[in-house]
């Protein structure tokens, strides 16, 4: 990518048609760097291809695996992964890497790491991730610009999570199933994405059992085997294109949600109007009647409705008369688009971490610029709703989770066309619509 790319949106069509939900991102990350865990290969299939994915490749890579990819399965040769540094290069760019210093002490005892980055919503501290893994056994140092960690045993240990982090949780697990003895880990996060990890590592050969709400216990082992498994629907996907049929008033099929995993999205979406049913597998979403504000809705920890969708949806509440509001309680810098939805037209007032929107204003279409991952999706969602036509600049966050979202919108119906920088190509129509 050469940062000449822009997405265009011309506004106004209701989004028609089916849809297949790509591979979840957060769920392959933890996966790929499980993988880490085995002398040998493993395969990720159905994974998605975005650029947070293919970071984490090239980190693995960098360390000493090979990759390949056959079509949308990812093989992952860890034979030779032995290297423990990791450059700053990589884990500047992606956030996640962090948990990759779980796996390098339990594969080689030791890891070394630049310090992690990503996406700017919030402080983002890694606190979490250092505590459990000196409880662990390890001994961490770190300052502005790496974190080193090491180990002569890794010991079983009981943990109390203060606070519920995703990413601490993974950390904890990938740590753990090396650890010698019993790991008892409590008030983790229990994201789909991490029963998922937990799923993945067992097949592995590990032992790990949820034997509470949300405590996990691992059994330490000594080797795991290849690790060989479909990553699911991505449910932050598939919530942000019904948050684009809600925002344009349409009627879409889902044809592989991810079920079970987004009963707080779609409590908020019949809220909102929306209707669905579940047919044959399939989620048939009716959003021709959303006209309904939301108010005090807030962010949580799963089950809990998802941080990573608190900006679609903002987008949404902006097309709908009337107040809502939305309090942030995950990441207290994760309203970046309210100034581009105000240059839109939209009326939006934040107060420390609550917005209020005051809905309906008709949008029109302005050049914007996405500064984050859900928040760039978010601002498609506001330009395919709004009056004209849009272009939004920072797409390369964009790219990080979302497979190729202007594909996927153009095939429901959307007005929508990347420029790459270098080929100028229309997304529109490409499949017939249902
Ligand atoms: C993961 C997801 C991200 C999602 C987030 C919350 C991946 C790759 N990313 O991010 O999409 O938005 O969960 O659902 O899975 N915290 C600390 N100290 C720590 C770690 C976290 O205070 O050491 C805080 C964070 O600042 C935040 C909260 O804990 O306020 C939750 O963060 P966490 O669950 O760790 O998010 P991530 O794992 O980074």
């Amino acid at each position: 990518m050469n940062g000449l790319e822009e997405i265009r949106v011309r506004g106004g069509t209701p989004l028609c048609g089916s849809i297949t939900i790509q591979g979840s991102k957060n769920a392959a990350l933890p996966v790929m760097a499980a993988s880490l865990l085995h002398r040998g290969v493993s395969v990720l299939r159905k994974c998605p291809r975005i650029t947070d994915v293919f970071c984490m490749e090239e980190i693995l890579k960098s360390l000493g695996a090979k990759t390949w990819w056959e079509q949308n399965d990812l093989y992952l040769d860890c034979e030779d992964a032995d290297k423990t540094e990791i450059s700053s290069v990589y884990t500047g760019k992606m956030r996640s890497s962090v948990i990759l210093l779980g796996a390098m002490l339990g594969r080689n005892k030791e890891g070394i790491m630049g310090y992690p980055g990503g996406c700017v919503i919030g402080k983002r501290p890694v606190d979490l991730h250092v505590c459990v893994l000196q409880s662990l056994g390890a001994e961490v140092t770190e300052n502005d610009s790496f974190i080193k960690a090491s180990c002569s045993k890794m010991k079983g240990c009981r943990f109390v999570f203060p606070k519920k982090s995703v990413g601490a949780t993974e950390q904890a697990l990938l740590a753990a199933v090396f650890a010698e003895g019993r790991t008892i880990l409590e008030n983790c996060a229990v994201e789909p994405e991490i029963l998922m990890l937990c799923r993945y590592l067992n097949e592995m050969g590990a032992s790990i059992e949820k034997t509470g709400e949300s405590r996990l216990e691992i059994t330490g082992m000594t080797e795991l085997n290849g690790g060989d498994m479909a990553i699911p629907p991505d449910r932050i996907v598939a919530g942000t294109y019904l948050c684009a049929a809600a925002a344009t008033r349409g009627k879409i099929i889902i044809e592989n949600p991810p079920e079970g995993e987004m009963e707080a999205f779609l409590e908020v979406y019949r809220k909102m109007g929306g209707q669905y049913e579940w047919n044959s597998g399939k989620l048939v979403a009716n959003a021709t009647k959303v006209a309904y504000p939301v108010t005090d809705l807030e962010t949580e920890a799963y089950p809990g409705f998802p941080t990573d969708l608190q900006s679609p949806l903002m987008a949404v509440l902006a097309t709908i008369p009337g107040n809502s509001s939305l309090r942030e309680n995950i990441f207290e810098d994760r309203f970046r688009i309210v100034e581009e939805l105000k240059n839109m037209g939209a009326d939006i007032q934040v107060q420390g971490r609550t917005a209020r929107i005051n809905g309906g204003n008709r949008l029109h279409g302005a050049e914007l610029s996405a500064a984050e991952l859900r928040g760039g999706a978010a601002l498609i969602i506001a330009a395919l709703a709004a009056e004209g036509e849009s272009v939004i600049k920072g797409c390369s966050f964009i790219h990080r989770g979302y497979e190729n979202i202007c594909r996927d919108l153009a095939v429901l119906g959307g007005q929508i066309r990347e420029n790459t920088g270098n080929i100028f190509y229309e997304n529109i129509q490409l499949q017939e619509k249902n």
